[in-house]
């Protein structure tokens, strides 16, 4: 089928302002978006960027604005779409070019909520066992791939780009309900500080743009009754 793609082109380097792009590639109806991308960038104009790696939506590094919407370009299937497919890079990141943003600032509050297992105890000789209802407390948040989609679809984000963001609460969320962990203090009270959990509005935009499925309002909700209550 022949696939037409409008695509936001920036290069700071090149461009006073962004501009759209046009493309036609002939591709299958079961083709993704990533692969209208690549046909585009082989066939048409090498100069478009754009991050990828896995392509089976594990990685998390081809997120942008599909017809408006965060998605996962690996993940949408060209035939699914109206035409002209319009991408666009995610919002409230600055542009590196086309469809790159910096996402440092995205893994520095990634960092902040300290994302690994803290010691407490001292270890067992073997392992610290854990029962199947203490796992699946925090089942969901473990799969989330760090796209960005949430944080970048989420207007509290938008207008104040100091907001921690659904994306690392929900990352702190895993560690917080992992009975095995005993960093909670240190996280709750990264969590509890202006930027934390409280600019969430519960907008839920988050949710409807995580490509995992996970309920990003729900574990921000969680988060925000242990700090009221003072406790996990
Ligand atoms: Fe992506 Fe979902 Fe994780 Fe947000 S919660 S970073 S949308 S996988
Ligand atoms: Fe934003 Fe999601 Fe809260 S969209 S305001 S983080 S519910
Ligand atoms: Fe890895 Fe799409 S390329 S999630």
């Amino acid at each position: 089928m022949q696939v037409t793609f409008r695509v936001l082109r920036f290069s700071p380097e090149r461009d006073a302002k962004p501009h759209w792009g046009s493309y036609q590639v002939e591709l299958e109806p079961t083709d993704r978006v990533l692969d209208g991308l690549e046909a585009i960038k082989g066939r048409l104009d090498g100069s478009l960027s754009l991050r990828r790696s896995c392509a089976h939506g594990i990685c998390g590094s081809d997120a942008m604005r599909i017809n408006g919407r965060n998605r996962l370009a690996c993940k949408v299937l060209v035939k699914n779409l109206k035409q002209p497919i319009t991408i666009e890079p995610m919002l409230g990141f600055k542009v590196i070019k086309d469809l790159i943003v910096d996402m440092e600032g995205f893994f520095a509050k990634y960092r902040k909520i300290r994302p690994y297992l803290i010691e407490g105890e001292p270890a067992p000789e073997k392992e610290r066992l854990q029962s199947p209802a203490e796992r699946e407390r925090f089942d969901e948040t473990t799969k989330c791939i760090l796209c960005g989609a949430c944080t970048t679809s989420c207007p509290s984000f938008w207008s104040n780009p100091d907001y921690i963001g659904p994306a690392s609460i929900v990352q702190a969320h895993r560690f917080l309900f992992d009975s095995r962990d005993a960093g909670k203090e240190e996280r709750l009270e990264v969590l509890n500080q202006n930027e934390g959990v409280w600019r969430c509005r519960t907008v839920f935009n988050c949710v409807e743009a995580c490509p995992r499925g996970i309920h990003v309002t729900r574990a921000i909700a969680e988060v925000k009754q242990a700090l009221l209550r003072g406790k996990i």
